[in-house]
């Protein structure tokens, strides 16, 4: 039977230390860190991710704001209204909720550009993607970030393992390769052009999947003894879900990431990380 990797017992773990440290600094300091979200148009599944991004960072002591935009904002309304939280001295660090609505979906890139890479909290711009290139983690994605935590806090040697990584996105796969090289292991990254799927799936040794496709991962794909890390967001009958069938890989796995409980908790607890960081780097403490 597969250990369960419980990233929400983790993530109260690491959200409960920073809440001491940020407290620590408030009192040194008389400086409360603060996150501004910016949320464009309605989409339903953007808005639950940034509530309960605000809702932990009230259970940490950081203060938030939300910015929410119509869908319907041209392009230099929204670079704007980043330019306007990059001026505020108050404000340390700066989320744009992805996806963007389909009419501006494409300046993404510039989007990011725009924050300010000293409150660029997602990780996202180029000098932050460059400095993990250099394997500079200060600033670097959060669902990678909480993907690497998880399997050190419960002791997986990466080392010199065959991770495979089903997801080459931005958010995920890219930097997590990164992250992966640094520490020594053998990623690949597997995408809808990959030849031979089923093989890179087989010889892993840990498996890393994101695909937001159901029971995606069933028994007879893995290999007996696999760490599976499930990155799936997937809304079953309103239930959320991941991309592994859990019940039916279970008996074959060594460890397993629950959905919900998993890697999700941990995406937000590194991003008040990240946020807590960016706030010591400005107002100049370690
Ligand atoms: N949408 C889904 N995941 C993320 C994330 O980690 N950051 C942002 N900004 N948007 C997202």
């Amino acid at each position: 039977m597969g250990k369960i990797l419980d990233g929400r017992k983790l993530a109260n773990q690491l959200n409960l230390k920073l809440k001491n440290e940020i407290l620590g600094v408030i009192k040194r300091t008389k400086i409360k860190p603060k996150l501004a979200t910016i949320l464009v148009g309605e989409d339903p599944a953007s808005k639950i991710y940034v509530n309960i991004k605000h809702k932990t960072c009230t259970q940490v002591g950081i203060d938030s704001s939300q910015v929410n935009l119509s869908g319907d904002i041209n392009k230099t309304e929204l670079f704007n209204e980043i330019e306007k939280l990059n001026q505020d001295a108050t404000i340390h660090g700066i989320l744009l909720q992805l996806p963007l609505p389909l009419k501006i979906r494409d300046f993404t890139p510039q989007f990011l550009e725009k924050i300010s890479p000293i409150k660029d909290v997602d990780g996202f711009h180029p000098i932050n993607r460059g400095k993990l290139f250099d394997y500079n983690e200060e600033l670097a994605p959060c669902t990678p970030k909480g993907i690497i935590a998880l399997l050190e806090h419960y002791n997986v040697e990466i080392k010199g393992k065959d991770v495979t990584i089903i997801n080459r996105s931005n958010l995920v796969g890219k930097p997590l390769i990164f992250m992966l090289l640094k520490r020594n292991a053998t990623p690949t990254i597997c995408h809808t052009s990959t030849k031979d799927l089923d093989r890179c799936i087989k010889q892993a040794d840990i498996l890393v999947v994101a695909v937001s496709r159901p029971n995606f991962i069933t028994k007879e794909k893995i290999k007996e003894g696999v760490i599976i890390i499930d990155v799936g967001t997937n809304r079953v009958e309103g239930k959320l879900c991941g991309d592994v069938d859990f019940e039916d890989v279970l008996e074959k796995v060594s460890m397993i990431t629950p959905v919900p409980g998993g890697v999700g908790p941990m995406t937000v607890s590194y991003l008040l990380r990240n946020t807590f960081n960016a706030f010591k780097k400005q107002i100049n403490i370690n």
